[in-house]
């Protein structure tokens, strides 16, 4: 039974992964035929990333850690770790049309303004606690292995990041106004979930799937990357805001993280021979390790900066490598006959990612107009495309049914 609530779950969440991107691609589609009337570019951006975070990642890893814990503790045990993943994705969707329509500013209601986007995201964030709670009860004297000890790290950093959510409203409500703490706190909280909770969670669950022999470089690529961890979100905050001490503390952090999680990529690499989808995902995990790396020197992160290469950095981790793995990891979980992160998936994800560079001001200046904006319009709707069919195939082929190929 577990196995068909998890799973669900799961094709809930790619659900919204489908309406999330539909939402990306609108903001591909408005840069060449203009936005919809009434709807903002950048309130569209916040629906877009937002519906990412809290509808399709992290309902999508809470069932896929799930469906690991049941088969350790017995499926009547994780019931009420699936309930959490569904509030979270059932908050994310509720937020989803604030976000769109009024972005973070306050919603009329009652003769009141009341930002709803931000009251239901800060709902969402009580969820994560209780998952959080259940996790901590439900693994109380399981076996330590070396996917627990990845998720309960992710636990840490994904408490760490909702800090800087409330340290952000903290100083709305405060009245203080400081470029420096503002722009910590929002990278405090987008720095720590993704590198956090999404990474850590992710390799977890890439452990928790592959027998492998290399547990011991994992395991130091965990420590390593969890002594940097902490200081990471500090490379997110402009240049020019940051005390230079700080920088340097942020540089050494980002080292760390890159190194532990190139640890990672090599411990896993063999045992992905034979699954194309992890492969291309730990591809995409290697680049941004080593972007990350790069991007420690000032110098190169102004450069970046300065080309506008922040988006597509951002889509390589969350795409390439969260994305792909979220779905790789539910065919090797459910599904391991079927090819979910199939050949139209991989090469969807990769084509986005190339269409964005162009846009992003790195080829010769004309690369902005003409073109490049058709080509990432165009390129932005296939990883939903390929997401839509494997619902399908989903729906064809519930889990413990045959399944073809
Ligand atoms: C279906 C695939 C996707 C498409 C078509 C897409 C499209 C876009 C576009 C067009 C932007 C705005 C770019 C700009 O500012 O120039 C964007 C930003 C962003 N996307 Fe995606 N994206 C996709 C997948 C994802 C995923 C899987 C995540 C997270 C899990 C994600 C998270 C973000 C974030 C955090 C931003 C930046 C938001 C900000 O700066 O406020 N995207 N995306």
């Amino acid at each position: 039974m577990a196995e068909r609530a998890t799973s669900r779950l799961w094709l809930a969440a790619l659900g919204a992964f489908v309406l999330a991107g539909l939402t990306g691609s609108l903001l591909r589609w408005g840069l060449i035929v203009g936005m919809p009337q009434g709807l903002l570019w950048n309130n569209v951006r916040h629906a877009h990333s937002h519906l990412m975070y809290f509808s399709w990642v992290t309902p999508a890893l809470i069932a896929l850690i799930a469906a690991h814990l049941s088969r350790i503790v017995g499926p009547a045990r994780v019931k009420r770790l699936v309930h959490m993943g569904v509030l979270a994705l059932v908050l994310g969707l509720l937020a989803y049309p604030f976000f769109l329509l009024y972005g973070y500013t306050p919603v009329p209601l009652f003769n009141a303004r009341i930002p709803l986007s931000t009251v239901i995201s800060s709902l969402n964030m009580l969820i994560w606690y209780v998952f959080v709670v259940l996790y901590i009860r439900i693994t109380r004297g399981v076996t330590r292995t070396l996917p627990l000890r990845f998720w309960d790290a992710a636990l840490v950093f994904m408490v760490l990041a909702s800090v800087g959510a409330w340290a952000r409203a903290a100083l709305v409500a405060a009245h203080i106004e400081s470029p420096f703490l503002e722009n910590a706190a929002v990278y405090l909280f987008l720095g720590e979930f993704s590198d956090g909770w999404f990474v850590l969670g992710v390799l977890g669950l890439a452990h928790a799937l592959f027998r492998h022999e290399r547990e011991a470089t994992a395991s130091m690529g965990r420590n390593i990357m969890i002594a940097g961890l902490p200081v990471v979100f500090l490379l997110g905050v402009p240049l020019q805001v940051i005390p230079p001490g700080l920088r340097l503390i942020a540089g050494i952090g980002g080292f760390l993280v890159a190194i532990g999680t190139l640890f990672n990529v090599l411990a896993l690499w063999p045992s992905s021979q034979e699954h194309f989808g992890w492969r291309v995902a730990l591809f995409f995990l290697g680049v941004k390790a080593v972007a990350q790396w790069l991007a420690t020197s000032p110098a190169v992160a102004m450069w970046a900066e300065s080309l506008g290469l922040r988006v597509p950095y951002l889509h390589v981790l969350l795409l390439g490598f969260v994305t792909l793995g979220l779905i790789s990891g539910a065919e090797l979980m459910w599904w391991p006959r079927a090819r979910l992160a199939s050949p139209w998936m991989t090469a969807g994800v990769a084509l986005l990612i190339v269409g964005m560079l162009p846009l992003a001001r790195l080829g010769p200046s004309g690369w902005g107009k003409g073109w490049a904006p058709v080509f990432a319009a165009v390129t932005s709707l296939g990883p939903v495309l390929a997401a839509t069919w494997i619902g399908v195939y989903w729906l064809r082929t519930p889990v413990g049914h045959p399944q073809k190929r």
